[in-house]
């Protein structure tokens, strides 16, 4: 297997070997790494991490796991930059591919990432557009991995918001790899025809499956993994939150849903989630609104059946083995 050189910008471009590959490529790294074995072979390298939308986990892990391998950091936020105002994103790209081996890039729709790839000498990485969250997906499957010792086969229930970034990625992670993906929530909130459409081919070759229902607990029973998302993602007006709320909150993860599921079922989120009144938009809500939990209760997020933190701490092996594959394509 050699990716030396790919951008990562979507897993449709991937095989189920490529991610696979990654996926265990990013376990083999987190045990050197807990052992303190140095892995820092890209020593004398710089990469660029450009952020139109902010972050915790992808900046953190980007940052961390290049410094791990030996590499520098340029962070770029859209005030300190000329990105998009004075300078154009293919301008940008050969401007950046002069001083860096590699290219991260969150921001706002796809084709500005893929334009940037196209115009880059260097490998692009996509670290979240309205479309879709590669990265996270990766980290995502290696907690599944981690937790039920295998991929292919599981059953993973999404609900809330299914037609944007993560609710799109899932389904193709899901059938790419041979898991079977239910979106779980009212029917405006499926995801693109054309894209299930795509998933539904690749997965029954996978030997996975596709499914898209309005019953949360028809879609629920017997899941493996209940996954959900914020109701309102990155980008989006604040004044969508009252018809988000009214219309998502049937498709909540409680102890219900989880109980549904079944006793062996783990709950998932790619952060941050609103789960209490600590954050200030979880106190606007409740001012505004009269709810103190949104896309999932604090007792499911905090029970034992939540993975969120290890799934957190797995953007950054994953991420980790993304740059080493497509810098030094091997490890
Ligand atoms: N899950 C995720 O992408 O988190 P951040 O927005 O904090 O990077
Ligand atoms: N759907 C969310 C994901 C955050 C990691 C957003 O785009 O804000």
């Amino acid at each position: 297997m050699n990716l030396k050189g790919r951008d990562f910008l979507k897993l449709l471009d991937f095989t189920a070997e490529e991610i696979f590959y990654l996926v265990d490529l990013a376990a083999k790294l987190k045990e050197k790494k807990k052992k303190g074995v140095p892995m820092d072979s890209l020593r004398g390298k710089n990469v660029a991490l450009i952020f139109e939308k902010t972050s915790t986990r992808t900046r953190c892990s980007f940052e961390v796991a290049a410094h791990d391998l030996g590499m520098g950091t340029t962070y770029l936020d859209p005030s300190a930059s000329q990105i998009g105002k004075k300078e154009s994103i293919a301008d940008t790209a050969r401007v950046l591919s002069g001083m860096f081996e590699g290219i991260e890039y969150r921001g706002y729709g796809q084709e500005i990432v893929e334009e940037l790839a196209e115009y880059a000498s260097v490998p692009v990485w996509n670290g979240l557009t309205n479309e879709f969250h590669p990265t996270q997906m990766l980290a995502d499957l290696l907690t599944i991995q981690e937790h039920f010792g295998r991929i292919r086969g599981i059953r993973l229930a999404y609900m809330g918001d299914a037609r944007y970034n993560m609710g799109n990625s899932l389904m193709v992670a899901c059938a790419r790899t041979g898991m079977h993906f239910t979106a779980c929530t009212s029917q405006k909130y499926f995801p693109d025809p054309v894209l299930v459409e795509q998933c539904r081919e690749i997965a029954a070759a996978a030997g996975g499956s596709i499914t898209l229902t309005e019953d949360a607990l028809a879609g629920t029973k017997g899941a493996d993994v209940v996954y959900t998302d914020v109701w309102v993602s990155m980008g989006e007006p604040k004044e969508i939150w009252e018809e988000r709320i009214r219309e998502l909150s049937p498709y909540r993860v409680d102890r219900g849903i989880m109980e549904n599921a079944g006793e062996g079922a783990v709950f998932m989120h790619c952060l941050p989630a609103f789960h209490d009144l600590k954050t200030e938009t979880g106190a606007q809500i409740e001012k505004s609104f009269g709810i103190r939990e949104m896309e999932v209760t604090d007792e499911v997020f905090e029970s034992s059946q939540s993975l969120v933190f290890q799934e957190a701490e797995n953007r950054m092996h994953t991420i980790k083995a993304v740059m080493l594959a497509t810098l030094a394509g091997e490890d």
